[in-house]
């Protein structure tokens, strides 16, 4: 098979996408507002003639290659938007856009799928169907992948491929894992309603506050009590909000934070027990909650019967496979999993700084193996899924 599809890699192709990249990074927007790195995707992928497909997008861009053979589609992924972080890289073409960054490497996705579609135009009469190619918006907000969905862009798509760049693998690597790399990132507010009274006479009040500390402290059990040693979950209170002076017990305290889990059995089970100590507690202390809960993206979980393509595909372009730690950040290419079976890798980039950190840095040298990656594993997907 992979004799039917080579790919190669040129140094022409690598100058290229580091200057592809350094355009999007001097120049991040935020989630929705991503109007130029829009407007700077269709450039560039008009100039190699590839077709934009005319999804209706605010921001974002779908395009194809292929389809000169009968064939199925598969599509390639690539999250565009950036940070509200000030960048503290001092690298010469850091951010020119004050207090925006591109922190979590988004920047490196966008070109080195530019890339893929370079490649994969180079060999276009070969393909044996379509590779659609989708430039998201919007994922640090998690709303980018439903609205692509929403528009139609999976329409008739077979399979998924994206990826994140990871700091901690070296370049040259590639985290490939079945199951789940990426966790369910769920947000929870939390009201609790006592009743206010002067402090010195607490007998005439309910104390939010206690009954909210208790709630903090309950908590803690549902993690270490009620899963599993070999399964993980992570609740994290974050904010604790009451009161306003000394001498007053306040009527109501307000917490929230985010839950974490890599299984969809777990993660009913913790927002079941979660809801069940909150309202538990409050009402052993006499108060009242209200939870609003913010549900985020399920875990991204890799397909069993595609792991195998990719393990392949690295190989066979020059990476290096290796067995990743999973990630407890959440990713909204979990949406796309729901609708097709898909593969999400971790690309080694040689990071010195994790994801969202405002010196947040990449090594460029994996650009062009991640293109030639990812052009080689859509053009082993099409063969394999015929
Ligand atoms: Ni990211």
């Amino acid at each position: 098979m992979s004799d039917e599809w080579p790919v190669d890699f040129t140094q022409d192709l690598q100058q290229q996408l580091i200057a592809i990249r350094r355009r999007l990074h001097q120049y991040p927007e935020l989630s929705h507002e991503e109007y130029e790195t829009t407007a700077a995707i269709r450039r560039w992928l008009e100039e190699a003639d590839i077709r934009i497909c005319s999804y209706e997008l605010k921001t974002g861009i779908v395009a194809e290659v292929g389809g000169l053979l009968p064939g199925p589609i598969v599509a390639i992924r690539a999250d565009i938007d950036a940070l509200p972080i000030q960048e503290e890289t001092g690298l010469p073409f850091a951010s020119l856009a004050a207090g925006k960054m591109h922190a979590c490497g988004h920047d490196f996705h966008t070109a080195a799928v530019v890339g893929a579609a370079l490649l994969l135009k180079q060999h276009e009469d070969r393909l044996r169907g379509t590779v659609r190619l989708l430039f998201q918006p919007a994922e640090e907000k998690a709303k980018g992948a439903r609205a692509l969905i929403q528009a139609g862009a999976l329409d008739g798509v077979s399979a998924i491929f994206g990826m994140h760049n990871k700091p901690d693998l070296p370049v040259g690597t590639v985290g490939i894992k079945e199951g789940a790399i990426m966790a369910a990132a769920d947000g929870f507010v939390v009201e609790i309603t006592g009743l206010g009274s002067h402090a010195a006479v607490p007998e005439a009040g309910i104390d939010p506050i206690v009954a909210a500390a208790h709630i903090v402290t309950a908590l803690q059990s549902v993690v270490s009590r009620n899963i599993g040693p070999l399964q993980s979950a992570v609740i994290s209170v974050t904010q604790l909000h009451s009161g306003t002076t000394w001498n007053v017990i306040p009527e109501k305290a307000v917490l929230d934070g985010t839950i974490r889990t890599f299984d969809e059995h777990v993660r009913a089970h913790v927002l079941e027990r979660f809801r069940e100590v909150v309202q538990g507690v409050a009402a052993a202390y006499g108060t009242t909650a209200e939870i609003r809960w913010i549900q985020g993206p399920p875990p991204v979980i890799n397909d069993a019967s595609l792991v195998p393509l990719a393990l392949a595909a690295a190989e066979e372009s020059g990476l290096r496979a290796v067995e990743p730690v999973p990630s407890p950040a959440g990713e909204d290419f979990a949406w796309y999993q729901r609708e097709v079976p898909g593969v999400f890798v971790f690309m080694g980039t040689s990071g010195s700084r994790e994801w969202h950190h405002p010196a947040f840095d990449l090594d460029e040298a994996a650009l062009a193996p991640s293109a030639r990656f990812f052009a080689h594993l859509a053009g082993k997907a099409l063969l394999e899924l015929s």
